[in-house]
């Protein structure tokens, strides 16, 4: 029996299909790499933006042409996507035997199994954690650790909290029992992953309470873990304990995903994200002085409803004094159900749209491309991931800033290394390798 799993969306989704591949295999399936040779067609799937839904919309087409041609095949759909249609699915793709939540992820193996007798929904927001299935990591150096789930925030353009839920934190107790097992298991860098990663904790009873401050500090603690990340933030919860520990583990990392969303504060208003665009340029200022070193990245959204010149001037204002090392940037696109949806126009034309969009791109790659130069000539600590994707002949490797490097050298997956940087664009350096000896 072979599964074909397409994953769509982010680092939580990654994460929720290791698992779904380790309950899988635990049952005696076995992966394949193309869809033409499943028994099992699954899709882990994302709804955060339409974009995100045509594709997996073409995907799924070619689900249908299969399960025409092998009525046998069972095609489940799992994830954000999945959570959002609930049980119309069925009636709009009657092809679809199988559709679950998020949250339902750990019944995967019974929805599977329950597939012939009835076609199963399971859209619960509560369900059990996913994080105690057995995985199958993709990459043996490289864990994504949950640590929590859902989200309270009511920021007007996201769909997250309605196919999510709200927040729930795990027992920081769980976290640091998986992130030892997986240390003990080769890993050196993990990810805590959250909707909201660093409001942690205030769900727990108070015997398991712990802040996500305390958080970070114990996992950067336990052995064998190098480097440790954490996404994404909200910029509202990033208290000066967190600054602290950040500032102060070596192992956690230099680099900090911190979406701003828009530089207008009126903008970040009709948005509900709760802080100015001053409020947030002091936690920029104060981190930058914690952490001379810090990268730092963001998400940016462009033409949200009312978004006028003066607003989109304001963010690449923001681009420019926050010195972002990378931004990702998004058209804003309209999620049924979300407060900006359901009460605001989307009334920002779309030739607008895409010239700001352009020009915000081209800031974003300038202020990149200077940031990382800040690198050449450096000698700098590199965690090997294998050989580049581009020269054979060349390693690949991160430093802590998430930055990638292609160097000269000879070194195992999972080490850490010492490479003299020579050369950078924006999203990429290049070096070679020191004589001196592995760092660890
Ligand atoms: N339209 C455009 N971008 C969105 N994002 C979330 N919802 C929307 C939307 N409706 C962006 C935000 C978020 C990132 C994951 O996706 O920038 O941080
Ligand atoms: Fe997509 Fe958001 Fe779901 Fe992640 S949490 S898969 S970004 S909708």
């Amino acid at each position: 029996m072979r599964y074909h799993l397409t994953t769509f969306g982010c680092q939580m989704n990654d994460h929720d299909s290791e698992r779904m591949r380790g309950l899988l295999e635990s049952q005696g399936w076995s992966q394949t790499g193309e869809r033409d040779d499943a028994d099992l067609i699954l899709f882990n799937t994302c709804t955060i933006r339409g974009s995100a839904d045509d594709r997996f919309l073409g995907n799924l087409g070619d689900a249908k042409r299969l399960k025409r041609e092998r009525p046998d095949v069972v095609v489940a759909v799992g994830g954000c996507w999945a959570q959002s249609q609930k049980e119309q699915i069925f009636e709009q793709f009657p092809f679809v035997d199988v559709a679950f939540g998020p949250s339902e992820l750990t019944r995967l193996g019974e929805l599977v199994a329950r597939e012939r007798i009835e076609a199963v929904g399971a859209f619960s927001l509560d369900g059990a954690f996913s994080s105690d299935l057995p995985a199958r990591r993709e990459r043996p150096h490289q864990a994504w650790v949950q640590i929590s789930t859902g989200c309270n925030c009511v920021c007007t353009y996201c769909i997250v909290p309605s196919v999510r839920g709200r927040e729930r934190s795990r027992p920081a107790a769980d976290v640091v029992g998986e992130v030892r097992r997986v240390a003990a298991d080769g890993v050196r860098e993990v990810t805590l992953l959250g909707q909201n990663v660093n409001s942690y904790g205030r769900d727990l009873p108070r015997e398991e309470r712990a802040t996500f401050a305390e958080l970070l500090r114990e996992v950067a603690a336990v052995e064998g873990v190098a480097r440790v990340r954490y996404t994404s933030p909200h910029p509202k919860d990033m208290r000066e304990d967190v600054v602290a520990a950040m500032a102060e583990c070596p192992e956690v990392c230099a680099h900090l995903h911190l979406p701003a969303q828009s530089g207008s504060t009126r903008i970040l208003k009709a948005m509900r994200r709760t802080y100015s665009r001053e409020r947030y340029l002091d936690l920029v200022t104060r981190l930058r002085a914690a952490m001379p070193d810090l990268s730092l990245t963001t998400d940016l959204i462009v033409g949200f409803p009312g978004e006028t010149d003066e607003d989109f001037e304001d963010t690449m204002s923001l681009v420019e004094e926050a010195d972002y090392d990378g931004a990702y940037t998004f058209l804003y696109s309209p999620r049924p159900g979300t407060e900006a949806a359901e009460t605001l126009d989307d009334d920002v034309p779309a030739e607008v749209k895409r010239e700001r969009i352009g020009r915000l791109v081209d800031l974003v790659q300038a202020t990149g491309r200077a940031r990382a130069e800040r690198f050449v000539g450096r000698e700098a600590e590199v965690l090997v991931e294998g050989p580049s994707r581009t020269d054979p002949d060349l390693l690949r490797g991160r430093l802590e800033h998430n930055i990638t490097v292609n160097f000269e050298g000879a070194a195992e997956p999972g080490s850490l290394v010492a490479v003299t940087i020579d050369s950078a664009t924006s999203t990429t350096l290049r070096g070679r390798q020191s004589k001196v000896a592995a760092l660890a």
